[in-house]
């Protein structure tokens, strides 16, 4: 299990890439291993893994990493980690991998990104990750559905050799890796960076509330909205890059850069914000934004909220010093028709009249 891991969240960076003459050897062996092709899914966390965003993670989950996450929201070695990053596989493939194997891992094209060397298949416990990880069954959560419709039963755990990273030809120039971005900062200059986590278009709302984040801290403000998979019926990536690159052009000068993460969020609420600090963390920010419903699914069909609105910031809180990244909380922004403002609520007089518009209202 340790084998997985490197100093817990010291900022090492994890990077799973091998050398050229090794990635050689590997396609050469490749023939006489099992090959499965990954999910959509599966995608965005190897390349998560591989690149070090999930630092200090090495592959795929084992029985025991697992069990440990959900039971404890940490690794079986104790380092802080909230969500299970997991390889579930069909029986067919399951058949034909045994412990100590190697498996070929695949894209869409049938071209091999990595290898994993299989230390252990154990079967997905469902309850456990629904309850545990989500607090709920209920499968109007979209990340419980997942777990429920779309997981096979077993899942493959082990560490990983990284050959070619997913390819992807829409703004290369926006997708930068946490080795990329670190030496970003250091290049600009930027001593303190403050990450927005969001998968939504931005409005101004939003734009106030980052740079007042970004003004009180006297730091630097890295746009970092999610293009991997998000909600469904969420508005897609292209349209919103291009609001997040028109807006960029509002904040003051050198202040401000964007760029992509290719995360697929589980909509995972108070855990999933950990897992967003830890991510912003590997990726050289010192400082993250949790406002309003942070990660949330939103509603069930009777209306019940999944998570209340500030229960995302409180985990979070709990836990920041240990990740070594500082919460930047924000209550609801919302608009002070008076004076012409968008203000946090906790910070506007009682009888003064506001607005605030839902994501629906914006699409
Ligand atoms: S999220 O699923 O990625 O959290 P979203 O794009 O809606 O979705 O939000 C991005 C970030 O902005 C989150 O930290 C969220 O809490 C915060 N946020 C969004 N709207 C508001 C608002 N009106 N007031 C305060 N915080 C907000
Ligand atoms: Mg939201």
């Amino acid at each position: 299990m340790t084998d997985h891991l490197i100093e817990p969240h010291g900022g090492e960076l994890v990077d799973l890439m091998v050398s050229e003459e090794r990635a050689e050897e590997i396609k050469e062996a490749s023939r006489d291993w099992a090959s499965w092709d990954l999910t959509p899914r599966q995608l965005c966390d190897l390349e998560l893994l591989l690149t070090g965003g999930f630092s200090p993670l090495r592959g795929f989950m084992n029985r025991a990493d697992f069990d440990s996450v959900c039971d404890h929201m940490r690794l079986a070695d104790d380092t802080l980690w909230p969500i299970p990053i997991t390889l579930d596989v069909t029986e067919e493939l399951a058949e034909q991998v045994s412990k100590g194997d190697v498996v070929a891992l695949r894209d869409e094209e049938g071209v091999m990104l990595a290898a994993i060397h299989v230390d252990d298949l154990w079967e997905h416990d469902r309850e456990k990750d629904a309850e545990l990880v989500y607090g709920t069954r209920n499968e109007d959560h979209p990340g419980v559905a997942h777990i429920y419709h779309r997981t096979n039963n077993i899942s493959l755990g082990g560490r990983l050799e990284g050959v070619q990273l997913p390819s992807h030809y829409d703004f290369p120039s926006l997708r930068r890796t946490p080795a990329q971005l670190r030496r970003d900062f250091a290049r600009l200059g930027w001593r303190n960076a403050v990450a927005f986590q969001t998968r939504n278009p931005m409005h101004r709302a939003h734009y106030e509330l980052t740079l007042r984040a970004a003004r009180d801290l006297e730091a630097n403000l890295l746009i970092h909205p999610v293009v991997g998979m998000t909600q469904p019926g969420d508005l897609d990536h292209y349209t919103r890059v291009r609001c997040y690159q028109e807006l960029l052009r509002h904040y003051p000068k050198h202040t401000a850069k964007l760029a992509l993460l290719p995360l697929a969020m589980r909509m995972a609420g108070p855990r999933e914000a950990v897992w967003h600090a830890i991510i912003r963390k590997n990726y050289g920010c010192t400082h993250f934004i949790v406002g309003r419903d942070h990660a949330g699914p939103g509603n069930d069909r009777d209306g019940n909220p999944f998570y209340g609105p500030y229960d995302a910031q409180e985990l979070l809180r709990e836990h920041q010093e240990e990740l070594g990244i500082e919460m930047v909380p924000f209550k609801m922004m919302v608009y002070v028709e008076d004076r012409d403002s968008y203000e946090p609520i906790d910070e506007v007089e009682e009888d003064v009249r506001t607005l605030s518009i839902s994501g629906t209202e914006l699409r």
